[in-house]
């Protein structure tokens, strides 16, 4: 049964680096160099209905009219393994400013603890993408939504790797509005909330932790 407001990108590329990436052998170093592919590949996807807005502009034969982003471009990683997304962003969108927000869920209870917020001052008016490579539980892209929204941000993506369907109801139960791009929609979660198939702990296997 489709998910309403979810777009899963199902590019062969793509499908091919996920599946490498899901595989245990790959070291931390492989991770983060498809993690950071990934990531960028998704882009073209996630940015395709963007505004966009007139400029004119003057080619060295003669003046015309082009077409730019209509919106300045803010990239949020949820750290810590959403920053393992942002250099592959940052390559196609180099002009976008970057916040942090710093979420981890409680390994007993799972409920998201947030110790970081830094949004640069005009965020409200930006194409914000926040990344983070799994949507669980759903609890820290919804706590994290609800401070974008506090911030006073109109435009959202929430941009993951691997989402449960757990996490896709949690989120669009809170923020049914904010639309949801990833690479799959895997099974379920397991006893400790882990996505299975799933490819384990993100922030671990990306950082060597
Ligand atoms: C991971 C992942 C998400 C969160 C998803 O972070 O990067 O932020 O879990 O789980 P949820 O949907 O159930 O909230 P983690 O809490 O492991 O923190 P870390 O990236 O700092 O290791
Ligand atoms: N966080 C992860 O990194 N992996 C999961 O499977 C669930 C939450």
């Amino acid at each position: 049964m489709p998910f309403a407001n979810v777009h899963i990108i199902e590019h062969p590329v793509i499908q091919t680096k996920l599946t490498e990436l899901r595989d245990y052998t790959a070291d931390h170093r492989k991770f983060r160099t498809l993690l950071d592919e990934i990531a960028g590949l998704m882009v073209y996807e996630v940015t395709r209905d963007w505004p966009t807005m007139p400029k004119p502009i003057q080619t060295p034969l003669e003046k015309t009219i082009g077409h730019v982003l209509a919106r300045p471009v803010t990239l949020v990683p949820i750290l810590r393994a959403g920053l393992g997304m942002a250099d592959g962003v940052l390559k196609l969108l180099p002009d976008a400013r970057l916040g942090h927000l710093g979420v981890y869920r409680n390994e007993t209870t799972l409920e998201p603890v947030a110790y970081y917020q830094k949004l640069p001052p005009d965020v409200a008016d930006t194409e914000v993408l926040l990344i983070d490579p799994m949507l669980a539980t759903g609890g820290s892209g919804t706590a994290a939504i609800s401070f974008l929204k506090k911030a006073g941000v109109k435009h959202m993506r929430f941009v993951c790797l691997v989402a449960a369907p757990e996490g896709i109801q949690m989120l669009h139960a809170h923020h049914p509005e904010v639309p949801i791009y990833c690479a799959a929609v895997d099974r379920q979660l397991n006893e400790k909330a882990y996505i299975l198939p799933g490819l384990g702990d993100a922030g671990d296997r990306l950082f060597g932790t």
